[in-house]
This record gives C-alpha cells, structure tokens and sequence, in this order.
C-alpha cells in the first residue's frame, strides 16, 4: 500500500535498500523469486506499508522540573514495537544555551541508544542574535526545521517581534519554521484566575487553555508567514478554529501546513474531567495534560478533525510523544494543574490509532500511508530514502495484518505490579488504556534488519542511525 495506490507484488530486499517492487510471479534472471533469495516473510492477505514516521517526539525532554520518562532507547523501541521505523526527535536550545551546543547534547543523548533511524528539528529556546545566526548552519547538519512556541511563557516563548526575524531567517534559507500556536500570556492569566478560585484540578488545564487562544496565535502565525514568506507547519493542532484558520491561509495560497495527533482525534476534555480512580481521585485527569489541550467533545473538534484529514486541510498525523509517569512526575502538580509537566505518550500505538481510522470508515488505507509516512518524509527532507516502497528507498517496512488484534494496556499500577496488559513505553500507565484495535503490527523492518518479528522486539540498541534531513519537499 502506498499513498497513491494498492496492488499485490513481492518487495525485494537487497542489505538496507529495497532492490525491486515486482508483479507477484515474478522471476530473478529467470529463477524463482523465493529460491533465489535468503529470506522470505510471507505477508500473504497483509498490507505491507512504507514504516511509519513519527515527525513529533520528545524523549528524554526537560520539562516542568523534571523530564520525559523515555529515553532515546526505550522510545525509539516503542515506537518500533509499534510499526514507526523514523522519528524526529526534537534538540532543545535550552534559554541561556548555544543552539549549537543544545544540538551537540541531543546528538550524545540518542547516539548508539535508538532502535530505529532519528532525525532532530530544533528547539529554539530563545531567539537573539546569536541563535539567529546559527539557524542557517543548521542545513548543513541535517537539520531543516525549527519549532518555536507561542505558548509557555519564562520557558521557551518567543514574542511576536522574535518570531518575525526568525521567520525572516527561514524565509532567506528555506528551513521550515514549526510553531507551537497557542498565546501563552493570555492562558497564564486565566490559568493563574482559575487556580486563585481553588480550581486547581486536572481538568482545569483545559478550560484554560482556551480554544480562542489556539485559533488567535494560529492566525498571528500565519500573518506573519504571509509578511515573511517563511512557510509555516503548525504542530499539535486540536481546536477546529484552528483548522479553519489553515484552511483559510491555504485557500488563500499561503504555503502552510498542519499536524494532528491521536488524541485530539479520540479523546476529549470530558473524559478528562470524567476521569477518577482510587489510585488518583480527580487527578487521574492529569494522564492526559497535553498543550494543545483535550477539547471539549459538545464543540465538534474531534469530527472536524477527521473531515481536515480527509480535506487536506490536516497533511500529517505525529503523536507529540511527550510520556510522564503518574507517580513521580504528573503528581509534581497535584494541587495546581499549571505544575503538571504537559504531555502524552502515544509513540507506540500512531500506527495502530490511525489504523482504526481506515476501519471505521473515516479515511482511506492510503490515506493513512499518506498521513504517517509518505507526507511526513516529503515534509520534512526524507523521501525517497523514507516514505515509500520503491528501488533505492531505505528498506523501512511494516507488515500490518488487518485480521489481527491489539489490545491497549496499562503498562504497571502506581504500585509498580503489573496490569496483565502491557505496552512498551516507559510509563506507569497509559493515556489509551482500555483501547482494542482492529489490526496488528506483525512484522518491522528497519533498513532491512527484522526489528519486529510476530510483534517479539529482536532488535538491538544502536540500530538506528541520525537521518541527515534535505530541505522540505514542500517548498515551492
Ligand atoms: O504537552 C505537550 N505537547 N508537551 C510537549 C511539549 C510541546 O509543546 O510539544
Ligand atoms: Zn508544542
Ligand atoms: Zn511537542
């Protein structure tokens, strides 16, 4: 299954590369195809896809005072697990830190430790003068995109006049400019207003994080693209005013772009606020802060969210793999929601999420190649390496069974003992808990290596390489 089309043929592997895509029959210099190769896996009634790409990580991220629960080796594991044979990871230019020296620290903290291929955007944590001028180097090292954020204030926030010369710099170079949309300012204060009234659960991160201040910093960013001529790739993108908004930018002939996750598309703020254990009470809701937040389900973002996958108005699908454990880590914002660190994991199960998007009739088998791997490789830098099943291509390969089954489970209770289902994340529990799917990941071939064989991990740590990225296929 490919992008543009389905069709029966034999893939033949030759070491890391896909040597030939051949009609089924097929024979080698006039021999049989299967007697005249080492392996084969038969995928016989499965669809065999481009692996996936997750282009929305954060291991091992600081943030909230502490940082994302997975390394590079126990997510890049998951995500395999899970049918992603790329992602990219997102280097952090800590405020006060060199851009450069932010990328070199990212690079120690993956290298030799990923099951699969990476590939970095950067962080700019603080834009001046001196990280200005080390964004155009960053093309040389394989890197050609960058993220700013509109939101998080005394963190990474970048104001308005920032963003512009920023944008300025990558309309010069062609690098991509991703923006986290959300105006920071304005949610601190409602955030700070709600905590003052003794609203300080979970479920409050939300109705803080209002849809109007993801829709106002989406259309500033897109101002200020059209001013510069930067193209623009909103991430995270959850309010459907926010769709509108690139909706209209593109009818308008604007070069913009945006990203989804699974949890914008299934979850909702109200199961936040539903949600209560014996474990947490009400802070069970903090499994699923994430910035963008749950919205709410009365107001039609989940709908509209699947109708802009099908539109184009949404091109990609990442996860904004971003795992905190409940016991250690969430719990440092029991009693204030502004402390929760923010963030999902769901690198292992995009695959499998989307998936069921094909089942229920919501998008196309292709559509799904499309959304997690054919446009995220166009988008940024990797096709024809990444993203297809064609000669010369990297043999990143997943077999899928449709007739299979996966069951979404907790991982470990608080108390460390397990809940009988289990997932490959290092979390204590799970965002997806309790989700069935229609499908199953059997088979995950990472430049040709079996990493996943009937869904047993028999990779190794180090098999993934740093994927120098080209510029995005989506320049005009
Ligand atoms: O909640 C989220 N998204 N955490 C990760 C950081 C970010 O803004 O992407
Ligand atoms: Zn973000
Ligand atoms: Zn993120």
């Amino acid at each position: 299954v490919s992008a543009t089309g389905r069709t029966a043929a034999d893939v033949l592997l030759d070491g890391e590369s896909i040597a030939a895509v051949l009609a089924p029959g097929s024979t080698l210099l006039g021999h049989d195809l299967a007697a005249s190769v080492d392996t084969v896996i038969d995928a016989t009634g499965k669809y065999v896809i481009p692996g996936g790409i997750d282009a929305h990580t954060h291991m091992q991220l600081p943030f909230g005072g502490t940082s994302a629960s997975d390394t590079f080796e126990t997510g890049t594991r998951a995500a395999a697990w899970g049918g992603t044979t790329t992602i990219v990871d997102f280097a952090v230019q800590r405020t006060g830190e060199r851009v450069q020296d932010g990328l070199a620290h990212w690079h120690e903290l993956a290298a030799g430790n990923c099951a699969i291929d990476y590939g970095f955007h950067q962080i700019v944590g603080g834009v001046d003068a001196d990280s200005l001028a080390a964004l155009p180097g960053l093309i040389d090292e394989g890197i050609s995109s960058f993220k700013m954020f509109m939101a998080y204030p005394g963190v990474f926030y970048a104001d308005d006049a920032q963003i512009l010369r920023a944008m300025q710099v990558a309309a010069d170079t062609g690098l991509l400019t991703m923006m986290h949309a959300e105006n920071g300012p304005v949610i601190d204060v409602l955030a700070e207003q709600l905590i003052e009234k003794g609203k300080t659960s979970p479920y409050f991160h939300g109705v803080a994080r209002a849809w109007q201040m993801e829709e106002e910093a989406t259309h500033r960013a897109i101002m200020l693209s059209h001013l510069t001529g930067a193209p623009l790739y909103v991430v995270h993108v959850s309010a459907k005013q926010a769709v509108e908004q690139l909706a209209w930018a593109r009818d308008n002939g604007q070069n913009v772009f945006g990203e989804t996750c699974p949890q914008y598309l299934y979850l909702s703020l109200e199961d936040q606020l539903g949600a209560s254990s014996e474990e947490w009470g009400d802070f069970e809701g903090a499994k699923w802060v994430c910035s963008t937040p749950l919205r709410s389900k009365h107001e039609g973002h989940q709908h509209h969210m699947w109708q802009a996958l099908r539109t184009n108005d949404i091109q990609m699908v990442s996860t904004d793999h971003c795992p905190f454990c409940m016991k250690d880590q969430k719990t440092l914002g029991q009693g204030d929601f502004r402390a929760i660190p923010n963030g999902i994991g769901s690198v292992e199960h995009r695959m499998d999420l989307m998936y069921q998007g094909v089942v229920t009739g919501q998008i196309t088998l292709e559509r799904w190649v499309e959304l997690t791997s054919t446009t995220p490789a166009r988008m940024f830098g990797m096709y024809g390496k990444k993203g297809v099943i064609a000669p010369g291509a990297d043999a990143d390969i997943v077999v899928y069974d449709p007739a299979g089954h996966t069951s979404i489970g907790l991982g470990t209770r608080p108390d460390g003992s397990p809940t009988g289902r289990s997932h490959h994340m290092n979390m204590d529990h799970s965002a997806w808990e309790g989700y069935e799917i229609d499908g199953h990941v059997d088979t995950v071939i990472s430049r040709g290596k079996v990493v996943v064989d009937d869904g047993a991990y028999v990779g190794a740590p180090g098999d993934g390489r740093f994927v120098k990225r080209g510029l995005s296929q989506y320049l005009i």
